[in-house]
């Protein structure tokens, strides 16, 4: 971490923002003037300006009760009415919503406001009729086409709780936040299309609800909605699965969006955190629509008449949650959404999708732009980027190459790039410039956001000072702020408020340090989750999954960084000796890297596996990952004197060489 502290260090340029941007950007510097005179007022405005309230709030925070928060609470609204009805009754019924592409090219369909709001007025009636309503859990598994939005937007209609989950997840992952959540329907498709080939969705679905005889756990499924997208073939369960095309044009276009008080649960979204089992992150509605109504409008700078906005992020993360389908729809923009991989047909496909819709404002993760990187600006040079005016980047630490070629080769240097610090459980961003005020610093988050309050701190809660690195803290309550972990409120209380509790700082499990101008540059996770391509792994969770295999006897995982995906999985795997005489260490190791994928899903597949015949150890038994880092990232080994036998570490070395 230490050569990383001193890279960052000296990085200075920095970039102001254009004349032209600025006279023209929605944010200026008075919204930090305002927040910083009255925090609770200011958020307090944004929700009364930017949303549409049945029943306008007269209270704002309370957090007597810490660290169990409200927002808003004695106020009513609709989040979908909010995302949809007001804009067709302002008008905008014929603005479009989702320039929706697919995979295969020519594949392609513009959904507008007015269409939006018809669809998902139709399937909350279907959602009616199978006796979902307020409170009710749906799982929602599909692929990135417009029916995935609309189930969305439906199931908040209804004042229902959608739990996303990944695509690219298993059937056993699906099952166990299907499980947790105890969902009563499924919304899934036939498949979608992923690399050039049909990716088959309810299949896994079918899996994931199979064999629950004597598992002991209760079926909570009743139904399974289908699109049909794939045309791949499915088994049907008669009574249980329905066509979404059978039902949902035949339903009745009328529906009246219902209020709903402001902590109306709205979402449950898992993510992983430092033990196995995944949390299910819980939002509520009218402080978390506030908060991503508010930073998309002014860190994407959206203008909902002229702007074409593209977040690349599956609707499975967050991302997609608050910058796909809430902060952009609840502000009537016009935004591109992609079905596929960026590099199928051709490693030119995002490209051409900027070219073909004129994508003014493009958002995503930094290990996309260091695989353009790699694959060289011959490719983006082949299309007419000119329509992007403003660039964002989420998921993980931005490295100062890969924001110069960004804003270079992507933005002409010309488009402001706003690096953008959150996590699932913030909701919305938290950390970041705003495009035409901050002069922008390659690398660095920079500074929160007005109405947000933050620090970085020592292991007791004290302000680590410009130029030191320390721990990220949220001092102060946010209208997004998570509201527990489904089902545990312990795990939610030890996790994120025991550690500064005398503080009363949320601690997000990320180190950061401060420069000397008080900017923030963050330096990844404290703990043991690791940070995938921008997706979030638990070590544990792929340990476990690991030992799961009747071949391992001990695993130790650990993230080792990689240059393109920010840290890359590497697995250490004892294996049992009957397994090792019967098998090459090489195909042990194949054999488990594609059992970790088929447990946890493809993004959980270790890049490494090395089959060792001891893992290192303190004399207490634990083991210490840091060494095995160190053997991964090809480093001389650290300081092995508290190891219960120093010689493990050069057997290690010997073997992974
Ligand atoms: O470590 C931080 C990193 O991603 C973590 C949150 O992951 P997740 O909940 O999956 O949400 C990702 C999308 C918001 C954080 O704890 N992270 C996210 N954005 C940044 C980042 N690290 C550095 N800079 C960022 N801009």
């Amino acid at each position: 971490m230490s050569s990383q502290i001193d890279h960052l260090l000296t990085e200075s340029r920095k970039f102001a923002p254009s004349a032209e941007f600025a006279a023209d950007a929605v944010a200026d510097a008075s919204l930090y003037e305002r927040a910083a005179a009255d925090r609770e007022a200011f958020w307090a405005d944004q929700a009364r300006d930017l949303l549409h309230w049945h029943t306008p709030f007269t209270e704002v925070l309370d957090w007597s009760n810490p660290p169990f928060a409200t927002w808003f609470a004695d106020g009513e609204l609709n989040v979908a009415y909010n995302c949809l009805d007001r804009h067709v009754e302002a008008g905008d019924g014929d603005r479009v919503a989702l320039l929706w592409e697919g995979e295969p090219e020519g594949d392609e369909r513009r959904v507008t406001y007015a269409e939006l709001t018809d669809e998902v007025k139709r399937l909350a009636n279907v959602l009616g009729d199978l006796g979902i309503g307020h409170g009710d859990r749906v799982a929602i598994y599909m692929p990135m086409i417009p029916e995935a939005i609309a189930a969305m937007l439906a199931v908040a209609r209804v004042g229902a709780i959608h739990s996303v989950v990944f695509g690219g997840f298993s059937a056993d992952s699906l099952r166990a936040r299907i499980d947790d959540a105890g969902a009563r329907l499924v919304i899934t498709a036939d498949g979608g299309w992923r690399k050039g080939k049909v990716s088959p969705l309810k299949p896994a679905v079918d899996m994931a609800l199979a064999d629950r005889n004597g598992s002991g756990v209760q079926e909570t499924v009743e139904h399974v909605l289908v699109v049909r997208r794939g045309e791949n073939a499915v088994e049907w369960t008669e009574g249980r699965d329905l066509w979404w095309h059978d039902v949902v044009p035949r339903a009745a276009a009328d529906h009246v969006a219902q209020p709903f008080p402001a902590e109306n649960p709205l979402f449950i979204l898992y993510t992983s955190g430092t033990t196995g089992k995944p949390k299910g992150i819980l939002h509520t509605s009218g402080g978390y629509l506030t908060q991503a109504t508010f930073t998309n409008r002014v860190v994407h700078d959206i203008h909902p008449d002229t702007d074409v906005f593209w977040c690349t992020a599956d609707i499975g993360w967050i991302t997609g949650h608050s910058y796909v389908t809430y902060g952009p729809l609840a502000n009537g923009a016009t935004q591109v959404l992609y079905e596929g991989t960026p590099d199928t047909p051709h490693p030119g496909r995002w490209w051409e999708i900027v070219q073909k819709y004129g994508v003014t404002i493009l958002y995503t993760a930094p290990t996309a732009i260091r695989s353009f990187m790699k694959i060289g600006r011959q490719v983006p040079a082949k299309f007419d980027l000119s329509s992007l005016r403003l660039l964002g980047s989420v998921g993980e630490p931005i490295n100062p190459e890969a924001w110069m070629w960004y804003r270079k080769i992507i933005g002409d240097k010309k488009a402001p790039i706003v690096d953008t610090w959150w996590q699932t459980e913030t909701g919305a961003m938290m950390v970041s410039a705003l495009p035409g005020v901050t002069e922008t610093k390659p690398g660095s988050a920079q500074v929160p956001l007005p109405g947000i309050s933050i620090d970085v701190v020592d292991e007791d809660g004290a302000h680590v000072g410009t130029g030191n690195g320390g721990l990220l803290v949220i001092t102060e309550p946010w209208p997004s702020m998570l509201r527990g972990i489904w089902g545990d409120p312990e795990r939610f209380v030890e996790t994120y408020w025991q550690k500064f509790q005398k503080q009363g700082y949320y601690f997000a499990g990320d180190g950061a340090r401060l420069d000397d101008d008080g900017d923030v540059w963050f330096l990844g996770r404290v703990d043991d989750v690791m940070n995938v391509s921008g997706h979030r792994l638990s070590t544990t969770e792929i340990e476990s999954a690991l030992v799961g295999n009747e071949a391992v006897a001990e695993a130790a995982v650990v993230g080792a960084s990689d240059e393109t995906t920010g840290q890359a999985v590497v697995a250490f795997v004892i294996v049992k000796q009957s397994y090792l005489d019967a098998h090459s260490p090489a195909g042990l190791a194949d054999a488990l890297r594609t059992w970790v994928g088929e447990q946890i899903g493809p993004i959980a597949r270790p890049r490494d596996v090395y089959i060792v015949g001891e893992l290192p150890k303190t004399r207490s038994g634990k083991i210490m990952r840091r060494l095995l880092r160190d053997v991964a990232e090809g480093r001389e080994v650290g300081d092995t004197t508290t190891l219960a036998d120093t010689a493990v570490m050069s057997v290690i070395s010997a073997q992974v060489k």
